[in-house]
């Protein structure tokens, strides 16, 4: 039996990868991934506002004690702050086969590019760009918010020569118009799609908060809905990502043309031994339907394939369809 499919550019042994978290938060538990059976996984982010958030000690090593020196100490904290994550992407390296997919989330452009070609040079096989350009102003027209976007994919892609894909919100108008722009402009995956802390308010302490979500089902079905929309038309690989929990999940999005899957919160809960029954899972489904191999089926039933069905492009609900008024 083949279980291996193609992501980036990397012939993966499986197309379980874990997804960017904890769990992947430093080169003993990527190898703990490897040892679990992934064919793949995505480091945790590093976030440029955490690393701004993060008191280095820099300002006294240096003695920064002049107005002027104070003002540079936010760049030398961002020069130095990546340091750990690199060296996690080295021993990483060392450690496993796997391929190893960095992640980054900035939002200054000039760190972005800095950070894109230190995670390179330290050796990492790909980079996940983690791009929420979350739309506070009511200033900037959606054209323009897809724009920033692109010049991001673009000025990363001109720094440096790894395989660079985006994972991104679902919360875009025109989603197919987009994610091709960004197939244009190189990206060489897509991850559909990101989810979000949340906020949340206790009626009690009358205090707003924000809420991590563990479950998200309404998650699923809009990555398999875009999945299956969009496989087959772009120049890129679609990972699925979102509340993908059993091997009938990672079954129906290989069917609408992920080439891979991205699972986090049901390793959270059930532990990295999820991966190898989910492997069982799959098995026990190709073996059922008489397929050799994950290329046999992957993309059997998008919309190109699967011409007669409108499940991807209907939304309303009208009674013949849904059965009920
Ligand atoms: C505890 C936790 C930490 C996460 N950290 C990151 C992160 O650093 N970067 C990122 O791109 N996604 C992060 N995510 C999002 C996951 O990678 C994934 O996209 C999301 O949880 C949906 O998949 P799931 O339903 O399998 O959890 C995190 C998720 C969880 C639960």
């Amino acid at each position: 039996m083949d279980y291996s499919t193609k992501y980036l550019g990397f012939t993966l042994q499986n197309p379980i990868v874990v997804a960017s978290s904890g769990l992947t938060q430093n080169a003993d538990k990527i190898k703990a991934c490897e040892d679990a059976g992934a064919g793949a996984v995505v480091m945790k982010s590093l976030f440029e506002e955490q690393i701004r958030q993060q008191d280095l000690g820099l300002q006294e090593s240096a003695m920064m004690h002049t107005e002027a020196m104070e003002y540079l100490q936010a760049d030398l904290e961002m020069l130095y702050g990546s340091r750990d994550y690199l060296q996690v992407i080295e021993k990483a390296k060392k450690s496993v086969k796997i391929p190893v997919i960095a992640s980054i989330n900035c939002y200054t452009s000039k760190w972005w590019l800095d950070y894109a070609e230190q995670i390179a040079a330290a050796g990492a096989d790909a980079l996940e760009l983690n791009v929420y350009i979350f739309p506070f102003t009511t200033e900037k027209s959606g054209a323009e918010l897809e724009d920033n976007y692109i010049e991001i994919l673009k000025s990363v892609k001109d720094k440096v020569k790894l395989p660079v894909t985006f994972k991104i919100s679902p919360y875009f108008t025109s989603f197919g118009h987009f994610a091709t722009r960004l197939a244009a402009n190189g990206a060489n995956g897509l991850v559909l799609f990101n989810r979000f802390i949340q906020p949340e308010i206790d009626t009690k302490k009358m205090k707003s908060q924000v809420k991590g979500m563990f479950n998200d089902p309404v998650g699923f079905y809009n990555t398999l809905r875009w999945i299956g929309l969009l496989s087959g038309k772009l120049k890129l690989d679609l990972a699925a990502s979102g509340n993908i929990k059993e091997a009938n999940d990672v079954v129906k999005q290989l069917l609408a043309g992920a080439a891979v899957v991205q699972l986090a919160s049901v390793l959270y809960t059930e532990g990295l031994e999820k991966i190898k029954k989910i492997l069982t899972g799959l098995e026990t489904w190709m073996k059922e339907k008489n397929f050799n191999s994950i290329q046999e089926f992957k993309g059997k039933l998008n919309q190109i394939n699967d011409t007669q069905s409108m499940a991807f492009i209907r939304s309303q609900y009208i009674k013949t369809i849904a059965g009920v008024d």
